[in-house]
């Protein structure tokens, strides 16, 4: 790949890697170390025959990486987080490690991954394992991560949903993520669109294995998910997308000081996005270009007939005077024209 190439909004553009194989690597993330970028993400796999009413992404692999130095040509590095055949295994496929992110833990010199776990038959519900966060960690930033397995912030009562993870200039972290509560009248029984639905930041422990009492909900930002974080000039944003599941919708994003203070909802960042659709995607994180000013948000095209066909959208954020930030999309775009 010479440039990111994504067509026209309407178009599933495939990404290869270096040995010619589509980049398959879903709703993860970019950590750079020691002079290499590493891309993690989902690998997904064609649905299973009986994979439920819910249908959507899900992996029979687990999590893979890839490793390029300039973010244009990506090598495989293999499975960091494998799923089993042991039906007693938390991590028996297909099961769903959504949205997984890195951070590495300066104290504890561990990586550590976050996703948002649906265990086998990998449908999204409510019960134990069907709306949790998963953590592994590894030594390595591509070695075998080692499963620690999975629980719930705040409270047993608030399923997951969408999620991320952030390490802040301080080495703090924080979960960020869409926490469903049911309506008390209805309990278990809440579908999607009852009870309470919002964005919620909570603190990881020291060793970032575990989450701490101290949160803060995102009042401004209920029935939103998909959320990515960027941070400049002392200010936090949170992009994020509205609840239409695997159909687009349009972006919004917030903004703060202090991440577990009041966020400001400071509307859609996309410029000329005519269908209102995130030019027809859905964030997953957002990344810096070392050694630059830069930081590319990394989007999706979910590609639902066929998923690990999905296309990758990465589009530079601008960051504007009054402190806002913008979203512009190009057909194809180099290093070279931000730099
Ligand atoms: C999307 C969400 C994805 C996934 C999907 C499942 O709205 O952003 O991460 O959970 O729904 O239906």
């Amino acid at each position: 790949m010479k440039a990111f190439c994504h067509g026209e909004i309407n178009e599933f553009i495939e990404w290869h890697d270096t040995d010619g194989n589509i980049i398959n690597a879903s709703d993860g993330g970019i950590i750079y170390v020691e002079g290499t970028y590493h891309w993690y993400g989902m690998a997904l796999r064609p649905l299973p025959v009986n994979c439920g009413p819910y249908g959507g992404q899900m992996t029979t692999v687990g999590v893979v990486m890839y490793k390029s130095k300039d973010l244009l040509n990506w090598k495989y590095e293999g499975v960091i987080l494998e799923v089993t055949n042991d039906p007693e295994s938390e991590l028996f496929a297909p099961l769903r490690f959504e949205r997984p992110k890195i951070i590495y833990n300066d104290k504890t010199k561990k990586f550590v991954l976050w996703c948002h776990y649906v265990k086998y038959p990998a449908n999204h519900g409510n019960g134990v394992g069907e709306a949790d966060l998963g953590v592994a960690v590894c030594d390595t930033i591509n070695g075998k991560y080692k499963w620690l397995g999975f629980s719930r912030p705040i409270d047993n009562y608030g399923w997951v949903r969408d999620m991320t993870v952030y390490k802040d200039i301080n080495n703090d972290a924080y979960v960020i993520y869409d926490r469903h509560t049911p309506d008390p009248k209805l309990g278990d029984k809440t579908g999607g669109l009852q009870g309470d639905r919002c964005l919620y930041v909570v603190k990881l422990s020291d060793d970032y294995l575990s989450f701490t009492n101290t949160y803060k909900r995102i009042d401004t930002a209920p029935w939103r998910e998909a959320p990515a974080i960027a941070y400049k000039n002392g200010y936090y944003y949170i992009i994020t997308s509205g609840l239409t599941g695997w159909e687009t919708n349009q972006a919004k994003a917030f903004r703060t000081k202090s991440l577990l203070e009041d966020w400001e909802d400071i509307g859609d960042p996309c410029v000329d996005d005519y269908t209102n659709t995130t030019f027809n995607t859905q964030g997953t994180n957002v990344f810096c270009v070392e050694e630059t000013e830069l930081q590319i948000m990394m989007l999706e095209r979910h590609n639902t007939a066929c998923f690990e066909k999905s296309s990758y959208v990465w589009l530079p954020i601008r960051f504007n005077d009054d402190n806002t930030i913008s979203l512009h999309y190009t057909k194809n775009w180099r290093l070279s024209d931000f730099l």
